[in-house]
């Protein structure tokens, strides 16, 4: 991504989950969650908002946005009823769990890119914000000493912690997608867990797929983010696996979302 200006992606998607009805904590704070998607919608591009109003690009787009926000919501959730922590939220962009998940007890850590974060937390400052119980923590995650920047934060490795990675490593270079997750398992202790998106090959591409993938990578190349690392469904796994995490479930998204490409899969594994 460009090193000078928030991540695009990162706003598309968050403008995308302002839309859909989800759940909170007791002690979460929806409001914060809303103002926040309110600020991000007024700086969107006509093409992030026209997306509502387009029911053959919502569809597709939606129902991969639907499922995953309801898997990343269900992951933390689960976590914090099953007394985990911490929650690790890598590459968080505008992500809100933090607010909407707020729990007694648990500590967030929000870890991005620092152009990134520092947009989130210039609006969270502007809207009177304060999300005190979130640690930030920038990083960049084609450098190395991301395992150093969480302790320093104050991560506590010897503590169950969920790491999610959603929306993230396809951006990655191969060696930091892997390093990423490697990283993640390097910090979990036992009853860590790990919530990830990974974008692998469609299977079943033909040749218009094939020129519609193209098209929408050409847009993310315009943008500054290009697509970097699509591995097949095997491979992705055995990453996974190599890097000390033992997937406990694999959802491929368009088994679940008629009408959404296959090979996006959404991931839950332990250490
Ligand atoms: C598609 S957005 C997803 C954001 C968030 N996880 C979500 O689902 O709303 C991709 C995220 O990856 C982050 N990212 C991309 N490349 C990165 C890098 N080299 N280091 C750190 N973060 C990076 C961006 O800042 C952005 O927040």
């Amino acid at each position: 991504m460009r090193a000078d200006e928030p991540s695009r992606t990162a706003l598309g998607v968050a403008v995308a989950r302002s839309r859909l009805d989800r759940p909170s904590t007791s002690t979460g704070d929806v409001d914060a969650d809303r103002a926040l998607a309110e600020s991000l919608l007024a700086d969107a591009s006509e093409s992030i908002r026209g997306r509502d109003g387009d029911r053959a690009r919502w569809r597709g787009f939606g129902g991969w946005i639907t499922a995953r926000t309801s898997f990343f919501d269900d992951a933390v959730l689960a976590a914090i009823d099953d007394g985990v922590g911490q929650i690790v939220v890598l590459g968080a962009g505008y992500d809100t769990r933090a607010l909407r998940f707020r729990s007694p007890g648990v500590r967030f850590f929000e870890v991005d890119h620092p152009a990134t974060q520092a947009d989130k937390r210039a609006r969270l400052d502007r809207l009177g914000i304060a999300p005190d119980d979130v640690t930030f923590v920038a990083a960049d995650f084609t450098e190395p000493g991301l395992g150093d920047r969480l302790a320093a934060a104050g991560h506590r490795a010897e503590v169950a912690t969920l790491f999610i990675i959603e929306g993230v490593l396809r951006y990655l270079p191969e060696q930091w997608f892997r390093a990423l997750l490697a990283t993640a398992a390097g910090r979990a202790s036992a009853g860590s867990r790990l919530a990830v998106s990974i974008s692998t090959a469609d299977p079943d591409e033909d040749d218009e797929r094939a020129a519609s993938r193209r098209r929408r990578e050409e847009r993310l190349v315009a943008s500054g983010e290009p697509v970097l690392t699509v591995p097949d469904r095997e491979v992705a796994l055995a990453w996974l696996a190599e890097s000390g995490w033992t997937a406990d479930s694999v959802l491929d998204v368009a088994d679940a979302a008629p009408g959404t490409r296959p090979g996006r899969l959404l991931v839950l594994a332990h250490r």
